[in-house]
Order: structure tokens, then sequence, then C-alpha cells
């Protein structure tokens, strides 16, 4: 299928879909399925990714969404009004303790790519906790995290490339152990989901209508690679970096563009209300 690539925001250019085809996975052979009566929470929602996908399926779903971006809080209200979404509401929270949001009000609560909080690694069970006392017994999380990000090769081989004797910024960089599988399923297991858990592997791309096109949107975030690097410098990283995109094991040329292959993990919790028997 050709990329849809018509790309409305800095955020979505530079995530390339790679975020929205994830969000669009999690709601596949949802159980339980979204009906009337669902009340969903779109959780760290940045734009609206997860929202939008539900709103394609379900466009009369009620959904509040929130980020503790307020830049990100307005682009998705900007969304809501250019779409004519209606019952969705939006709202600041911080993922760690979802503190404005009751106990036992979400159906569903989908926490897509925001189980990091930069610059705070311990988050994880603190997110999957908020998560389960915000659920309704009876309902689902879904989260998912990346398991590669094979396109930052290309960023720092650049960086090495131009300053061979300095060791790239990493400012992106993950703990290896946030990566894997295990680590996600140990998130939902210590937040209080216990054994009613699930982790299943994703595939999803970041895609752009032309090699060109790709490297502008990704190298607006060059400020996490290159600070600090003189005009001259700069001049020569586009060319460098459309090189090392090429090479990268993923890229690929496909119709209507190119693509870069990422894999990520779905989490599924469900809060069944049987957490506190102890397991024999
Ligand atoms: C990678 S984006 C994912 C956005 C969206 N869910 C999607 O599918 O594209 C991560 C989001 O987490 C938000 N975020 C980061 N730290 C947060 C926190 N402590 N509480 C709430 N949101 C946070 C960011 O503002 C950003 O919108």
């Amino acid at each position: 299928m050709k990329p849809n690539t018509s790309y409305s925001s800095n955020y979505e250019r530079m995530s390339g879909n790679c975020t929205r085809l994830v969000a669009a996975q999690m709601l596949q052979n949802l159980s339980p399925p979204i009906t009337p009566s669902s009340y969903i929470l779109d959780n760290a929602c940045g734009p609206g990714i997860v929202s939008e996908q539900i709103k394609l399926l379900h466009p009369d779903a009620k959904i509040m969404a929130t980020d503790w971006s307020p830049a990100m809080i307005e682009e998705t209200q900007n969304r809501i009004e250019k779409e004519g979404w209606s019952n969705i509401q939006t709202g600041i929270e911080d993922v760690r303790d979802l503190k404005g949001l009751e106990d036992g009000t979400f159906s569903h609560a989908f926490t897509n790519l925001g189980m990091l909080v930069p610059g705070d690694d311990d988050s994880g069970v603190r997110i999957t906790s908020a998560l389960f006392r915000v659920l309704k017994v009876g309902g689902v999380a879904l989260v998912s995290s990346w398991a590669d990000r094979v396109w930052l090769n290309a960023f720092y081989n650049t960086a090495r490339a131009i300053r061979p004797n300095e060791e790239p910024q990493k400012l992106m960089a993950l703990m290896p152990e946030m990566m894997k599988a295990s680590w996600l399923a140990a998130q939902l297991e210590d937040g209080r989901f216990g054994n009613n858990i699930e982790v299943k592997p994703c595939v999803t791309y970041t895609e752009a209508g032309s090699l060109d096109e790709l490297v502008n949107n990704m190298l607006l975030a060059k400020q996490m690679f290159f600070s600090g690097f003189s005009d001259g410098e700069m001049e020569n990283v586009k060319g460098i970096f459309k090189e090392e995109l090429k090479k990268l094991r993923t890229f690929e040329e496909v119709e209507g563009g190119v693509r870069i292959e990422m894999k990520a993990w779905i989490g599924i919790g469900w809060k069944k209300g049987d957490e506190l028997e102890v397991p024999v």
C-alpha cells in the first residue's frame, strides 16, 4: 500500500507515520471491543494519533486525550476542530500519576510510545500503576515501546563522519533493557496487572514521499544530534545523512516513496479484579 505522507505538523513529519501505524495495530482484535458505552483514555496523546485511529473506526467513541505538553494538547484541539470530532475532551496530565483522573473511569487506556518520560528511566511502573488505577474492572490498557530504532545509526554515522574523533551525541539513546519485550511485560506485571498481560511484536515504518523528503523530515530533529556543529559542518550533514539512510538495513524504496522499518512492542494489561489472588 502506498504510504500516506501528507503530514500536518513537525511532529508528524518527524515521526513519518511510525506511531500511527502502531496505534492502528493496537486497535486490531481489541478485547474487550470498543462499544457505545466505552470511555477511552488516549494517554500521552501527542497530537492525538490514537484518538484519530479510534475516530476512524468509531466516530462517536467517547475519548479523553491527555498529555503534559500544552503544545501537544493545542495540536490535538486544533485537530478536533478541523476534523469536527465530537465526544472528545482534552486535559493536561502527567502519565506518572494521572492525578486529575478518577479511579475506575475508563474501559480502555492507550499509551502509544509514551512509556518513556525523558530524564526519568524509572517511570514505567508508575505509568502502568496509574493506568491500572483509572481503568474500570473489565477494562484494558494498551501500551507500546520501541524494540529498535534502526534510523538512529544514520544520525550517529553522520556525526562520526563529520567529527571522527568525537562520540556522537546520544540524547535519544535508551537503555538496551528498555527495548526488550520483557521490560514492557515487567512494567505491566509490576504495575498491578499481575499475570493478566500479553506482549506482542509489531512492525512499523517511518515513511516519506521521497528520499529527499525523508531526509528533510528527519533532520527536523537535528538539534538532538548536531548541536554545537558549525555552519560549515552542518552544510555537509544533509548529503552524508542521505547516504547513511540508504545504507540502513531496513531502508527500502516502495511505490509512492521510501521507508525505514522499525520494530515495536505492544503490551496489553487487563484489569480483571483477580489481581490480589496469590498464585499457587
Ligand atoms: C512519542 S510521543 C507519542 C505521542 C502519541 N501517543 C503518538 O501515538 O504519536 C510521546 C508523548 O509523550 C508526552 N509526554 C512525555 N512525558 C510525559 C509525561 N510525563 N506525562 C504526559 N505526557 C508526556 C510527550 O509530550 C509526547 O506527546
